[in-house]
């Protein structure tokens, strides 16, 4: 009895072995397939993970430098020439200037030399600033070329700003918006915000100019373009637009190196005859609240009659 129930004890174990076994080989094939077509899965999704890395890779390329998160600079050109009222000017447009992130100013004094009025006030400066120096030619040299040469003013002084642009800057590089700001108009911090927005030619009203209260683009109610030009003086004019009233950008300035302001510009024209050579009408930009806003004065500063020039005083 003892004997048959071992014998029969044994072949239940083995039949359990073989059944175990069985399972354990079944088991290992099922996880070899299950691993291997994960495997295949993963080899599939490398594939398209590198896939999707070219074409990222590609479009990154045909992406222009233009998209990248530098800062919109504005280079603010301003033109100045000794006065008593120089100092005071500067001062107050300097200030207006500390209060515009990413502003860079150029200075260009019709003088030989740096002076040290300017070189003073710039150096207290807390934000990018260059100093430039440009003498308008003397009466007679230019007599003989152009008799004109008296009515146009900061010629030779905005020119060399721009050739000191097309000399530092890089076209594709660095972005910026350029803006012509004489020493004796009033701006707003807002004009700023405005001329950052300039993607080619923007432009925006002037207040106090031309005769008028304000000189202000037109623009059609319906495709709200600009059309015309409210003015108090030519508004027959290409651009009946005062120095005050626009922002070029910067890649424009760089991809034109030869444009510039010019003596034999008809007298009030310099703009007109300057814009002309970037932009047309129909692609000017219009800022201010479609041009409805006024954030920029031609404020003049009254020439004060002194009697004495007192010694010791920087003023
Ligand atoms: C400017 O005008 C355009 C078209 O006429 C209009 O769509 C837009 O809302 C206006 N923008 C402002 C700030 O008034």
């Amino acid at each position: 009895m003892e004997r048959y129930s071992s014998s029969s004890q044994k072949m239940r174990h083995r039949s359990f072995l073989k059944y175990f076994v069985s399972v354990c080989l079944l088991f290992l094939i099922y996880q070899s397939i299950k691993t291997n077509s994960a495997l295949e899965k993963l080899e599939k999704l490398n594939e398209i993970v590198s896939e999707k890395q070219i074409q990222l890779a590609l479009l990154a390329t045909s992406i222009p430098p233009t998209k990248s998160n530098d800062p919109i600079v504005v280079y603010a050109i301003t033109p100045t020439y000794a006065r008593p009222v120089q100092k005071a000017e500067l001062t107050r447009i300097s200030q207006t200037l500390a209060l515009v992130p990413n502003i860079h100013w150029i200075v260009v004094e019709d003088s030989e030399e740096k002076t040290t009025i300017v070189k003073n006030l710039l150096n207290d400066l807390t934000y990018q600033y260059t100093h430039l120096v440009a003498k308008t030619p003397s009466i007679e040299k230019l007599k003989a070329q152009d008799p004109r040469w008296k009515k146009h003013r900061g010629v030779e002084q905005r020119n060399v700003a721009l050739r000191w642009l097309r000399t530092n800057l890089v076209l594709n590089k660095d972005k910026g918006v350029v803006f012509f700001m004489d020493d004796d108009n009033t701006y707003s911090v807002k004009l700023f915000k405005e001329i950052e927005k300039v993607k080619r030619v923007g432009v925006w009203p002037v207040g106090l100019v031309g005769g008028y209260s304000v000189e202000a683009p037109e623009l059609d109610p319906k495709t709200g373009k600009v059309v015309g030009f409210l003015s108090g003086w030519r508004s027959d004019r290409r651009f009946a637009i005062d120095m005050a009233g626009f922002g070029i950008n910067l890649d424009l300035i760089l991809s034109k190196p030869d444009v510039e302001f010019s003596y034999s510009a008809q007298k009030g024209f310099q703009e007109s005859e300057f814009l002309v050579k970037f932009t047309t009408k129909e692609e000017l930009e219009p800022l201010a609240d479609n041009c409805t806003k006024v954030y920029v004065w031609h404020t003049r500063t009254e020439k004060p009659q002194i009697k004495k020039f007192v010694d010791g005083f920087e003023v």
